[in-house]
């Protein structure tokens, strides 16, 4: 039997959701793994930080910061005095980074990331930022400290994209890929093709909790083109860049067209696609009008698609239904496994 200390950075929404599902899966990954684990250390931003090598209670870490609390009472070490700070002091052997994500340049999760892996730590994020900005510098660092950088829930929560063609596709070439990547944009034209204006619609998903205050990552494609992004350079092996990413949003999408599109039978879906052209990639974020005939017709609400086309397996698709912060901490749950069992 083994045991693997672990570390959370962020235990917001994600990380929460990740200690609730560690604590589920106790047992089962004892019985099926023979792997225990000990929370060695928890930071966020405004809840404080607990640093202790014997073990924190991750049930007690969960009470206290959803009661607003701060989890300093948890720690037997000074206060660290950052995230970096944070990440030398505590004695882990895999760091969970699920922060805010920075579009720009990935910052500070890109720092965090990389101390971790200097420190022998496995390295496991949800953040899209660090993939899109770092895949390969933190790749590279990983492998020259024997360890892992893994970022299964950065694109699609927790449905296997990027372990599936790591451990399931080996020489699989990936022509290109098509589908839906974003939520919001998808909930909303559902509330419009339901009655809703577009600030109604806009007003709806923020009270659910999957808009942000500014809504325009979502509404203009920028979220979607970062999910792009991350996709071909991962997978396609071609680093692109956000704004790289051919890309409109949703704004140009009245309620009227939504409703001239039902009468037709048809829907509005902000696909994303890329395509290797020779030695290139072509990619597209944008509305389009799909039929009936489209597998993305029946794509509806918070639940996204994507279909790969391989020079193997032909189109391949995954669907994941009514996404949430419980299936994006699987699959940090399933990175983690992965790293440790390797
Ligand atoms: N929510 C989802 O379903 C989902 C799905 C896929 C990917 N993701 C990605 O997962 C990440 C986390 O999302 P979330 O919904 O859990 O966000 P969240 O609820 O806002 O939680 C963020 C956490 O990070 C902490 N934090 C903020 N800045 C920090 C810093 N500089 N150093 C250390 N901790 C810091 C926050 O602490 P305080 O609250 O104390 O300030 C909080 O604990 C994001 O990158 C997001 O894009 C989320």
């Amino acid at each position: 039997m083994s045991e693997v200390r672990l570390a959370f950075m962020g235990f917001g929404n994600v990380g929460r959701a990740l200690g609730s599902l560690l604590l589920r899966k106790r047992e089962d990954i004892l019985k099926d793994f023979d792997i225990t684990f000990r929370v060695t250390g928890i930071a966020t931003g405004r809840h404080g930080a607990a640093i202790d090598p014997h073990g924190i209670d991750l049930a007690q870490a969960l009470v206290l910061v959803e009661g607003g609390d701060s989890l300093k009472t948890l720690s037997d070490h000074p206060a660290p005095r950052d995230g970096l700070d944070f990440i030398r002091a505590c004695p882990a052997d895999v760091l969970f980074e699920s922060i805010p994500v920075n579009y720009d340049r990935g910052q500070p999760a890109i720092d965090y990331l990389k101390t971790a892996l200097e420190h022998q730590m496995h390295a496991v994020t949800a953040n899209k930022g660090p993939v899109v900005h770092a895949y390969r510098e933190l790749t590279d660092l990983a492998a020259l400290h024997g360890c892992k950088f893994y970022f299964e829930s950065a694109v699609m929560d927790g449905a296997p994209l990027f372990s599936m063609f790591r451990a399931a596709l080996p020489a699989a070439g990936l022509r290109r890929f098509r589908g839906v990547l974003n939520s919001t944009t998808n909930l909303m034209l559902k509330r419009m093709e339901e009655g809703d204006s577009f600030e109604q619609a806009v007003a709806h998903a923020q009270s659910i909790g999957i808009a942000e205050t500014d809504p325009s990552g979502d509404i203009d494609g920028w979220d979607a083109a970062v999910k792009v992004s991350a996709l071909v350079t991962v997978l396609m092996g071609l680093p692109l860049k956000p704004a790289q990413v051919d890309r409109t949003g949703i704004r140009g999408i009245t309620p009227e067209a939504v409703q001239q599109a039902r009468a037709e039978h048809k829907r509005w879906k902000l696909v994303c696609m890329a395509e290797r052209q020779g030695q290139d990639v072509v990619s597209r974020v944008a509305p389009e009008l799909v039929g009936t005939d489209s597998p993305l017709y029946g794509v509806q609400g918070t639940s996204s698609l994507v279909t790969f086309e391989t020079d193997v397996l032909g189109e391949l698709s995954i669907v994941e239904e009514n996404p949430g912060p419980h299936t994006t901490a699987y699959g940090m749950l399933a990175d983690f496994l992965n790293a440790v069992r390797q």
